[in-house]
């Protein structure tokens, strides 16, 4: 009997072990994929229907450009202005000034010119500024004249992006990170170069760009303090909180910033403001989708890895949602969009609308294998079911009909997808795509 009791035991602790062994392994699942309690598999997906973007709000349907352009299109910006983003303050500033603080036309031991800009956003300098990086190529353009340019903000202040000791260290607000050398919530010396690997800059400008990049932070601190501070407090925007419901949040003002850089490139003669591809990685992506909707004078748009409210359909639920992403980022949407927590099948709109407005313009749209988070198959939807308002224009958008393979890029004529292995990040994999489809779509012949 005790013989027994004891192998009872050691069953009843075997099944035990078994199920603490199971659970740490399905937590250890989830954590590869993002936090516990979401869904990362495709089986879990609930049922969901897609708006069709090409359904103006009374019921007709756009059948040609000039009712996209003059009825849908606006209606569309409307909603994504009010429901999810906030409303944009319009236009250009009469008292917008810049000011080349730093050049060295031999950078990158030759390979490169450097050179640095402030934006002043009002006459005044003691008002906000922000600090530009640019890297070209050396000499004359030649027939490529003045340099196509690719445009993105950065997470940890632009001597991050380049092995580069002149790079100017930002002394702006930063989030922490000890992996990255963020201390006391300030770039250290050792924040140079640590997301070189994202910016690949000798590869981009050996290919023939310029690269042009500022700290997001400069624009709106990625907190919800920054609302009231910088370029928010320029617009009196009120606290998180207090905002309208249609007031804009950092994403909003993220993208009024790239508008603001577009606006300083349509000044320099050395770069060309009519080929410029604004980029950016996830809360960054999500900035550069927004800005590419709003503001037509971006040549493409390349959504890295941008996931919910960036190119992911909302209505997957798939990895974030949109509970989720309201309740960590309060300030990054308007308050409006809080009314889809748990009820993303409301939104009136998803993401897919939000690429088709950029159409005709090219978008590349990118994900990687373990970045469940952000869903990459609800990234690839958000771009293949753009593809109506693409056929508007004569163009057929990605082409396929099933989301392409591991490492299979599809460059299709207006949208392009890839889908790399590894985690949520950009590396030389994603630039080299990249590139070769800038040089299909950007490059002069
Ligand atoms: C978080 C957030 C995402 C965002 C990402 C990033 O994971 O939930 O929405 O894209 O940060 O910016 O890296």
């Amino acid at each position: 009997m005790p013989a027994l009791k004891g192998c009872y035991l050691m069953i009843h602790f075997s099944r035990f072990f078994a199920f603490v062994l199971s659970a740490a392994a399905s937590l250890t699942f989830a954590a590869n994929f993002g936090p516990a309690g979401f869904i990362y598999e495709e089986n879990q997906v609930p049922p969901y229907t897609t708006s069709d973007p090409l359904r103006c709000q009374d019921g007709s349907l756009v059948k040609d450009v000039q009712t996209w352009e003059n009825k849908r299109r606006p209606e569309l910006l409307e909603i994504f202005s009010r429901e999810v983003y906030g409303r944009t303050p319009g236009g250009r500033l009469a008292g917008m000034h810049w000011e080349e603080t730093s050049v060295d036309r031999a950078a990158l031991g030759g390979q490169a010119v450097r050179r640095e800009i402030t934006l002043w956003f009002t006459e005044n300098k003691n008002g906000p500024k922000a600090r530009l990086l640019i890297y070209q190529p050396p000499g004359n353009a030649g027939k490529h004249a003045p340099w196509p340019v690719f445009l993105g903000l950065n997470f940890f202040g632009n001597q991050s992006v380049a092995n580069d000791p002149a790079i100017t260290l930002s002394p702006a607000w930063m989030r922490p990170s000890a992996e990255f050398h963020v201390v006391e919530n300030r770039a250290t010396e050792k924040t140079r170069g640590v997301h070189a690997g994202r910016w690949s800059i000798e590869t981009v400008v050996a290919r023939g760009y310029a690269t042009a990049t500022l700290y997001c932070g400069d624009l709106s601190e990625d907190r919800s303090e920054g609302l009231v501070r910088d370029v928010g407090a320029l617009f009196k925007t009120k606290a998180v909180n207090e905002r309208a419901p249609d007031e804009w949040g950092a994403i909003g003002i993220w993208a009024w910033g790239l508008s603001r850089i577009m606006d300083y490139f349509e000044n320099d003669p050395e770069l060309d403001a009519s080929r410029v591809a604004v980029h950016g990685h996830s809360r960054l992506g999500k900035a550069a989708l927004w800005a590419g909707a709003q503001d037509p004078r971006f040549a493409l748009v390349i959504s890295n890895n941008s996931g919910c409210g960036g190119a992911a359909l909302s209505k997957r639920i798939f990895g974030e949602t949109v509970q989720r992403i309201n309740g960590s980022f309060p300030f990054w949407f308007a308050v409006n969009f809080r009314n889809y927590n748990g009820r993303e099948d409301k939104l009136p709109i998803d993401q897919h609308e939000l690429i088709g407005l950029i159409a005709p313009r090219p978008v590349y749209v990118a994900s990687a294998q373990e970045d469940r988070w952000a869903d990459p198959k609800g990234e690839y939807l958000g771009a293949k079911l753009s593809e109506p308002v693409y056929a508007l224009y004569g163009k057929t958008g990605l082409g396929v009909k099933e989301m392409p393979a591991l490492h299979y890029p599809v460059h299709g004529d207006g949208l392009a997808y890839h889908l790399r292995a590894g985690k949520h990040d950009i590396n030389t994999y994603d630039w080299t795509r990249y590139l070769d489809y800038a040089d299909r779509v950007l490059k002069k012949p």
